[in-house]
Order: structure tokens, then C-alpha cells, then sequence
């Protein structure tokens, strides 16, 4: 079949399969191919254990793969027989030099960039997908700079909003599409073969189109003020265990100002996933740049306060079993950084299991998608640890359980059965509020939310969410 145009994205990751998935499958008559470094990668979209779990991507991938959407290695040769680029590797924080710990880790971006120059015998849209930092577009121009003859690269920003676990809703439905384009000839032409992508499927009103830089800026600030509505209410979970305020309630009545908003006001033991951190850290690293110190700070404080969430989840943790955790067992439910997805990148249940295993607890961690990635963050660590994806085989035995992902199988657990197989006094540490408190104290367990009054049968006037007020 004559495909009317030929699309790539370089980059087979979370944001890459599922995005090039989807234009795929509401483009049947263009032509899509997916390239990535890493032939494991690669192998694994090609077979029936995708790497990557997302609610309803199976599907579209049944439908598409092979038909107009194909999985490749051969990266040269992808680049010289498609005119449509897609760019869709990782960005890393900055682990070495200048910058470390904050600024993005730009090679593995300029080293497609300079690949698709290599490689072009024609010209080319080249549609950076992955977040990068503000200006990278025109380092992007630069490097394509040099093409031989009448090749021209037309350098377009279209930043990705999906959330892991709802991709596949996200990409059906986005709430707005934003493409950045220079304002040129060549630059508004290229914007509108983007357009005409994804207006098969998403209303005209909600593709936006804005220039390069707000583009590329916008997808920062878009995850800098959710992950600050997360550690907000974060900061008023700790307030509220040292007074009567319940943190849900709170939320509510403040989320249903219509002004505010009732999502992303669910307090936990802090946000994860491989975007949150990795872009505030950007943004700051930027207004650093700028000479906008104050304003660094203001943004670094969300992550702080992130930070600040897991210590106090252990730190309860430890002062609620009496100051030692040595020889007992503790099972983590849930390992992902939030439900519905196995990706563990920066999930606060890293850092959790690690300080409970530094008080030399033993852990048996549990989750129904996540244990393969657990396994490969805690490699370095082979003793006092066990994995059991069987909740009620993992918690058996047990000195206390500690939800750390908000998966809909823990709301509904047997706990009465849970906690006849467990170490008494029994203890319940619900890192997301997930579970029904009143019903599991009842049920003789020792409970601790987050934000609200601890439930505990000890005598003592000890009040395990506050050392004192
Ligand atoms: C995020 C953005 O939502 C998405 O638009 C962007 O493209 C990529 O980054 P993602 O990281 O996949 O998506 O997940 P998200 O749903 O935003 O959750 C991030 C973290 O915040 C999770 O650890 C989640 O548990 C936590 N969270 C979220 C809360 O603790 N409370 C909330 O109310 C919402
Ligand atoms: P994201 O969540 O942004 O999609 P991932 O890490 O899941 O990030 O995916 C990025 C993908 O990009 C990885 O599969 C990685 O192997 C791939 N990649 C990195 N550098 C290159 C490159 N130069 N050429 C092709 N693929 C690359």
C-alpha cells in the first residue's frame, strides 16, 4: 500500500510507543515507524510483553502493528526514508559537570540531532517531543545548520501532556495540543502538516499553536504547578496531623472553589515519576541562569517539600513500632510511583523502602506491574529483601504494611484476613489514604494515614502522627 506520508520518532519509551501508537491508529493512510538505541526495546514492541504497561495500549497496538506501525533498529535508514520527525528521547537530570543534579542531560538529544543531519537526503520536519529546556530548539537549528544543498529543517516544539496509566485517554482526549513553530514561511508550513495530523481526531479549538520558546516553557511550567498543588497539600497533611483538621476534608472544601479545583489535592508520601522532579529542577536550573535566583528558590521549594513528605512518612513510621524497626517485617504495598502503570522512576516507594531496609526492617514488597522495575532499583541490595506479587502471600507474617501506591487492589482488600495472618500488634501505614481507617482500626489494626488523626489501640496518649505539638 502507498502510504501518504511517512512518519518517525526516534525514542520507543513511555512517551514515544504510545504517542506514535495513537497518530497510527487515527491516521490508517500515513505510515509510522518507531526507532530506539536499544534493541531489547525494540524486540519487546515487536512481541506480546510490551515494555511499557498502559491501560488500552494492547489494543491500538493489535490493530496497528505491522499494518502502519512498525518497531525498527535500523535508525539511518528511518531517518533517510521519513521527512516527519518525531524526537523522543530521554532528557536525564545531569549526573556530572556544571549543572550536575539539576540542569538536563543533553546528549543523547544532540546525538539524534546530529544523526538526522547526517543521515537526511531530503528535507525535514524535526518535532522535538521530549521536555527539553527552553531554547533547545534553536541548539537543535544549529546542529541541522549545516545541511548540504537545498535540505532545509524546519525545527518544531510539541511538548507531550500525557500521564502514565491514563496515556491512552490522554491522547484520545487530550484537553489541548500545543505546537510551537517559528513564525516563517517554512515555519508556519511546517506547523500545519502537524496540524493536520492531529486534527483528524482532536477538536480545531483545542490545537493551539504558540512560538518555540512559550511552547517548550509551557510543558515545564505545566508540571512545575501540578507537582506544587501536590506538595501544597502536602505541606497541610503535616498541619493537619498536629491539629484535628483532616486532610481530605480540607482538600474538598478548597477544591470545590471553582477557582482552585478538586484535582491533584490528594495528599501522599509525595510525588514520583520521571517528569515532576526532573522539570522543576529544570526550571529553577533556568531562572538560575536568567539571574532570577529568588524565583529558583520559590520552585526548588516544591521539590523540598517532597522530600520532606517521605521523611515524615518514615519517620512516623519508626516512632509508631517503638524506634526500632530491626529484624521486623514490613510489607510495601505497591512500588509504582502512582496506580496503573510499572514505572518506578523516582516512586517514593524507592526511597521509603530503602530508609526501612537502612533500620535493617525486612521487606517483602508487593505490586501487581511494578516488581521487574523494583527488582532493577534495588539490585544493589540482596539481603532483607523480598518480592511476593501476592498480597496476602506478601503480607503474611508481617509486622506492619505500608501503602505506598494508590492501586484500586488495595482499596479492597480482605483486611480482616490480612490481619489474622499478620504479627500483632499489627500495624497500618496508608501512604495514600486509600483504605477505610475506621473499618481496618475496628479490625484491630494500629492505622496511620496521612493528614488525619492516627487510629491507635495502645493505651499510651502517644499520638503516632505528632511527636508533640
Ligand atoms: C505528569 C503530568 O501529569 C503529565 O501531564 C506530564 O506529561 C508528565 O508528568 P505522570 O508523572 O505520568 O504525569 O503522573 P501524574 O498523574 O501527574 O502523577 C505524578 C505523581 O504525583 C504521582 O506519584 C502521583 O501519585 C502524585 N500525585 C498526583 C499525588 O500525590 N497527589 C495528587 O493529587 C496527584
Ligand atoms: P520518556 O518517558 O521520555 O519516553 P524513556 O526513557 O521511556 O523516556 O524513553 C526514551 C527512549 O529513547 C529510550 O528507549 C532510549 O533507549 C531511547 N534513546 C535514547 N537515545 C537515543 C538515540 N540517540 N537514538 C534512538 N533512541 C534513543
Amino acid at each position: 500500500m502507498k502510504f501518504k506520508k511517512n512518519i518517525l520518532c526516534i525514542g520507543a519509551g513511555y512517551v514515544g510507543g504510545p504517542t506514535m501508537a495513537m497518530i497510527a491508529s487515527k491516521c490508517p493512510d500515513y505510515r509510522v515507524t518507531v526507532v530506539d538505541i536499544n534493541p531489547e526495546r525494540i524486540n519487546a514492541w515487536n512481541s506480546h510483553d510490551l515494555p511499557v504497561y498502559e491501560p488500552g495500549l494492547d489494543k491500538i497496538i493489535k490493530k496497528t502493528r505491522g499494518k502502519n506501525l512498525f518497531f525498527s533498529n535500523n535508525i539511518e535508514k528511518a531517518i533517510t526514508e521519513n521527512d516527519i520527525i518525531f524526537v523522543s528521547v530521554h532528557t536525564p537530570t545531569k549526573t556530572f559537570g556544571e549543572g550536575a543534579g539539576k540542569a538536563p542531560d543533553l546528549q543523547y538529544w544532540e546525538k539524534t540531532a546530529r544523526q538526522i543531519l547526517e543521515n537526511s537526503k531530503s528535507s525535514k520536519i524535526v518535532i522535538e517531543k521530549s521536555t527539553l529546556p527552553v531554547k533547545t530548539a534553536a541548539a537543535m537549528e544549529k546542529i541541522l545548520a549545516p545541511a548540504k544543498g537545498k535540505i532545509k529543517f524546519e525545527v518544531l516544539s510539541n511538548p507531550e501532556f500525557l500521564a502514565e496509566g491514563t496515556a491512552i485517554k490522554d491522547l484520545e482526549n487530550p484537553d489541548r495540543v500545543l505546537i510551537g513553530s517559528r513564525d516563517t514561511k517554512n515555519g508556519l508550513k511546517a506547523r500545519q502538516e502537524l496540524v493536520n495530523i492531529y486534527s483528524r481526531w482532536v477538536p480545531k479549538e483545542k490545537i493551539i499553536t504558540t512560538n518555540i520558546w512559550s511552547s517548550e516553557l509551557s510543558k515545564l511550567v505545566s508540571n512545575a504547578f501540578l507537582a506544587q498543588r501536590v506538595s501544597s497539600i502536602n505541606s497541610i497533611s503535616a498541619l493537619c496531623e498536629k491539629t484535628e483538621a483532616d486532610v481530605s476534608e480540607v482538600a474538598k472544601a478548597v477544591g470545590m472553589d471553582s477557582r482552585i479545583g478538586s484535582k491533584f489535592l490528594q495528599a501522599g508520601i509525595g510525588f514520583g515519576g520521571s517528569c515532576f522532579k526532573k522539570d522543576i529542577l529544570h526550571l529553577a536550573y533556568l531562572c538560575e541562569y536568567y539571574g532570577l535566583p529568588e524565583v529558583a528558590a520559590y520552585w526548588e521549594s516544591v521539590v523540598k517539600m517532597n522530600e520532606y513528605q517521605q521523611q515524615r512518612f518514615i519517620t512516623n513510621i519508626l516512632g509508631s513500632m517503638f524506634n526500632t524497626l530491626a529484624g521486623k517485617r514490613i510489607c510495601v504495598f505497591g512500588f509504582a510511583f502512582k496506580a496503573n502503570t510499572g514505572d518506578t522512576r523516582e516512586s517514593p516507594a524507592t526511597y521509603i523502602t530503602r530508609k526501612l531496609l537502612a533500620e535493617q526492617a525486612l521487606v517483602t514488597i508487593s505490586d501487581p506491574k511494578a516488581l521487574k522495575n523494583a527488582a532493577l532499583d534495588l539490585a544493589d541490595i540482596d539481603e532483607n529483601v523480598k518480592y511476593e506479587e501476592d498480597p496476602y502471600k506478601a503480607v503474611a507474617g508481617c509486622h506492619a504494611i505500608a501503602i505506598l501506591t494508590d492501586w484500586n487492589i488495595y482499596r479492597n482488600l480482605d483486611f480482616r484476613k490480612i490481619y489474622k495472618s499478620m504479627i500483632k500488634p499489627a500495624f497500618l501505614f496508608d501512604g495514600r489514604n486509600i483504605v477505610d481507617h475506621a473499618k481496618c482500626f475496628k479490625i484491630g489494626f494500629n492505622v496511620y494515614p496521612i493528614g488525619k488523626p492516627a487510629m491507635s489501640h495502645f493505651k499510651t496518649t502517644q499520638k503516632a502522627n505528632s511527636n508533640s505539638r
